[in-house]
């Protein structure tokens, strides 16, 4: 079968074989790629019409227990100017983030244990009460399935946890003994269980990473069926053992994009920032290869400079929420609406 036999087969049939994934991950032609992301773009709309959906980004601690070797909050990184939000300023951020249209809160941070499961339940359930039109989703890492719960009981919607690679060896290469794919997996399947709407995700162009690797992540998410998937490009940063190696490159991630959304139709998709840090339109073409999200920054103006998990880290641009008419404007140079909604996983499934 030719490439586009294949995108035709993905998109009836949401997988390949991994002779037909290989082959259209490492041969695909502009011609290809154009009739990949005319596909993908045709099943994002049916699921999602022109909506893109916005999230208010809180990066609320940089602390981290962890080092996760491609990570630049790692926690030997004693460069990194450490900060943690107040309960406070987090209410404020969301204030913020209300009367700019967002109707979801991700509450993004490294895994700072000095913050109490009791702590992070009264900022939920706090968030919860001034708004409760609005998703609130989590995004800070590992815990225990009780901590899970709880949060879940207190009021969070969603969960975002990366696995990062389903390779347990390519795993290994990236992190530190003090974690497994085993524990990332078990976690993952808590959150589902529990009933959050759940998202995995990788890097793409991760140091170590090949093509086989990337085949198992495409497997393992069609078996998963997450609600949400994260993939951006790997990007290096200084204070890293990784510092020398290259970033990910914007084609594969746009390659990726496509194939995730014939794989999971109706998968909440960013085009995220570290697509737009690689390229200045990056996340506008994102939205054009069949993303339907992007994630603005809501913190305060003076910690994100510290919270730079990978160099170059725009933050100042449109994906500030300050910048939200500009955002608008790049959601619509590509045909796409900035939708003021809460923006939930469309769950019926509409045959194609
Ligand atoms: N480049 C790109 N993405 C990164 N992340 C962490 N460090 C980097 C980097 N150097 C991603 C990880 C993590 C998410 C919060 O950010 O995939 O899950």
């Amino acid at each position: 079968m030719n490439n586009k036999e294949l995108i035709k087969k993905l998109r009836e049939q949401r997988s390949l074989e991994r002779d037909e994934f290989r082959k259209l991950l490492t041969e695909m032609t502009e011609d290809d790629e154009e009739f990949l992301y005319k596909n993908s773009r045709e099943v994002r709309e049916r699921y999602y019409g022109k909506d893109v959906y916005i999230r208010g980004l809180i990066e609320f601690t940089n602390y981290c227990r962890r080092d996760c070797l491609y990570c630049g909050i790692r926690a030997s990184n004693k460069e990194c100017q450490r900060y943690r939000l107040t309960h406070d300023e987090i209410m404020d951020c969301a204030k913020t983030g209300y009367g700019l249209g967002f109707r979801t809160f991700v509450m993004q941070g490294g895994e700072d244990m000095t913050i109490s499961d009791d702590e992070m339940c009264r900022i939920i359930s706090d968030l919860k009460t001034d708004h409760p039109d609005c998703a609130v989703t989590l995004s800070i890492g590992e815990r225990e399935r009780e901590s899970y719960e709880r949060y879940f009981t207190a009021g969070v919607d969603r969960f975002l946890l990366r696995h990062e690679s389903v390779t347990p060896e390519h795993y290994s290469s990236l992190h530190t003994a003090s974690q497994t794919i085993e524990k990332r997996l078990r976690c993952l399947n808590d959150l589902k269980e529990i009933g959050y709407q759940t998202g995995c995700g990788i890097m793409i162009g991760s140091p170590f990473q090949t093509v086989d690797h990337i085949i198992n992540d495409l497997i393992f998410m069609k078996e998963f069926q997450p609600h949400m998937v994260g993939m951006g490009p790997f990007i290096p940063h200084a204070q890293t053992p990784f510092k020398d190696k290259p970033a990910g490159s914007l084609k594969d991630t746009l390659h990726m994009l496509g194939i995730i959304r014939l794989i999971l139709p109706n998968v909440l998709l960013p085009a995220t920032t570290a697509l737009g840090t690689i390229v200045p339109n990056g996340r506008e073409l994102g939205l054009l290869a069949g993303a339907n999200v992007v994630m603005p920054n809501l913190s305060p103006t003076a910690v994100r400079a510290k919270y730079t998990l990978y160099d170059g880290k725009i933050s100042t641009g449109a994906e500030a929420a300050e910048c939200l008419a500009d955002l608008k404007e790049r959601i619509e140079s590509a045909g796409y609406e900035l939708a003021v909604a809460r923006g939930d996983y469309a769950g019926q499934d509409i045959s194609l």
